[in-house]
C-alpha cells in the first residue's frame, strides 16, 4: 500500500510510473514457498511481469519460469533462472524461438497440437538436439473468468483435444528427437473461486490414467497457473491463500508416486504488489459528473479497458478516511473513450497535482503497456 508517506520519495520521479513494493513481494514469495512445501514445482509466468526488478527477486526465491516467447526465456536467462527450470508455451512458437530454446537446453516444451509436435522435431533433428516435451491438454473445464481469459474450453485456441489423444500418440512413437515428458494444463485466469480447479483435478486423474495405460508413463504433470486475486480489497487479503489452493491438489489429485506437479502462477504472486503512480492533470466538471484526467492512460495499464476490470483507485496526496468524498470518472489523456480507470469512484475532492495510485496493477500491467499515441515507455521503481 502507498501512501501520503511515501509522496515525497515519488517526487523525484516523473509520473506515471510502477511503483513495487518488494517487502510484500518477498512475504508473497515466502508464503508461496511455506505452501507449495517441496511437493509442488512452481514456475513463475514471467508474463504476468519481467521487470528484471522483480525477476531477481522471484529467481532468488528459487522459482523457476514459466515462458510464452524466445524473449521471455533469454529475459529469464539473463536474470538468472537456470535453463532447466524453463518451460516454454504458447500456441504459436516460432521456428526461431524453438531453435533459441533448444540451443539453450530449456527443460520442457509445452505442445499445443501435433503440427507443432512435427516442427518441434525437425528443427531438434537440426541441431541435433532431443526436446523434452509435455502435450498441453485442453481439458474441456470451465473456470468460470472472463472470457478473455479463459482457455481450457474446447471453443478455445489453447491445447490438444481428447479426440485427438490417439493420433498424438501414434505420431510421438515414430518422432526420433522428441521425448515425451509429460502433461500441461492451464484452464485460465484470475480463478478465484476454487471448485474449478477440484475439476480440473478430475479430469487430470482420467487422462493420466489413460496415458498410462496406452504405456506412457509420465513423471511431469504441469497443473499451470491462474489462481486469482482480490481486486476489491487489495489491503485485507494482499497475499493470497496459498495453503487452500494447494489443498485441492493434495485431496484431490491421484498421483504415482514417480510424478512431480508443477505450477505456473504469475498474477497472485506479483499483482498486489504493484501499484500504477500519477498525476491528476486536470478537473473537468460535467453535468452528470466530474472527470479526474490522469497522465496515466490505457497505454500505461489496458486491463479496465480491454477485460473492463475494476481496480481499486486512491488518492494518496489526500486522506482517504476523510468523510465527504465526490464522485468521479477517472480517465486517462488517450484519444479513445475506452482510456477509462474507472466509472462512479469516491474520492476525496482532488486537486491537479494530486498522486493517484492505481492498485493491484503489478500483473499484466507494466508488460501490456503499449506505444500508442507515442507515449514514453513507462517508467518503473521498486520501494
Ligand atoms: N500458464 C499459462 C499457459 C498461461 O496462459 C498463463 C496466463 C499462466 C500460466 C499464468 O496465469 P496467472 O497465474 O498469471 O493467472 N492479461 C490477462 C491475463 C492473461 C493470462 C494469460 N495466461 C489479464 O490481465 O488479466
Amino acid at each position: 500500500m502507498f501512501t501520503q508517506n511515501h509522496i515525497t520519495n515519488f517526487s523525484s520521479i516523473e509520473t506515471p510510473f510502477y511503483a513495487y513494493d518488494i517487502k510484500l513481494l518477498r512475504n508473497t514469495l515466502k508464503a508461496l514457498i511455506n505452501a507449495a512445501s517441496k511437493d509442488y514445482h512452481i514456475h513463475y509466468a514471467l508474463k504476468a511481469n519481467s521487470n528484471p526488478l522483480l525477476l531477481s527477486e522471484i529467481k532468488n526465491a528459487g522459482l523457476g519460469a514459466d515462458c510464452v516467447s524466445g524473449n521471455e526465456i533469454k529475459r529469464a536467462i539473463e536474470n538468472g533462472f537456470d535453463a532447466e527450470s524453463v518451460v516454454f508455451a504458447g500456441v504459436g512458437k516460432s521456428d526461431k524461438e524453438i531453435e533459441y530454446a533448444l540451443s539453450q537446453n530449456i527443460f520442457c516444451f509445452n505442445v499445443e497440437s501435433i503440427h507443432e509436435l512435427k516442427v518441434i522435431n525437425e528443427l531438434a533433428i537440426k541441431n541435433n538436439k532431443i526436446a523434452q516435451v509435455a502435450l498441453r491438454i485442453n481439458p474441456n473445464v470451465d473456470a468460470y473468468t472472463h472470457k478473455y481469459i479463459t482457455t481450457g474450453l474446447e471453443e478455445n485456441k489453447f491445447g490438444i483435444n481428447p479426440y485427438e489423444f490417439e493420433a498424438v500418440i501414434d505420431v510421438i512413437k515414430i518422432l526420433s528427437h522428441v521425448k515425451l515428458i509429460g502433461l500441461h494444463f492451464h484452464i485460465g485466469s484470475q480463478i478465484q473461486d476454487l471448485t474449478p480447479y477440484k475439476n480440473l483435478c478430475l479430469r487430470v486423474n482420467e487422462i493420466n490414467k489413460w496415458f498410462l495405460q496406452k504405456g506412457f508413463k509420465l513423471n511431469h504433470i504441469n497443473l499451470g497457473g491462474g489462481l486469482g486475486i482480490n481486486y476489491k480489497e487489495p489491503d485485507t487479503q494482499a497475499i493470497v491463500d496459498f495453503e487452500a489452493y494447494f489443498a485441492i491438489f493434495k485431496n484431490f489429485l491421484e498421483i504415482r508416486p514417480s510424478q512431480e506437479i508443477h505450477f505456473e502462477l504469475g498474477r497472485c504472486i506479483v499483482a498486489q504488489c504493484g501499484s500504477l503512480i500519477s498525476k491528476v492533470l486536470y478537473i473537468k466538471e460535467g453535468i452528470n459528473t466530474n472527470f479526474l484526467i490522469l497522465d496515466a492512460g490505457m497505454t500505461e495499464l489496458i486491463r479496465p479497458a480491454l477485460y473492463q476490470a475494476y481496480h481499486k483507485i486512491e488518492n494518496i496526496s489526500k486522506n482517504n478516511s476523510e468523510i465527504e468524498k465526490i464522485k468521479y470518472d477517472v480517465v486517462g489523456p488517450i484519444c479513445e473513450s475506452s482510456d477509462c480507470f474507472g466509472k462512479a469512484v469516491y474520492l476525496p475532492k482532488t486537486n491537479r497535482g494530486d498522486y493517484i495510485a492505481i492498485r493491484s496493477a503489478g500483473a499484466y500491467g507494466e508488460v501490456m503497456s503499449s506505444k500508442y499515441n507515442l507515449r514514453d515507455d513507462v517508467r518503473s521503481v521498486v520501494v
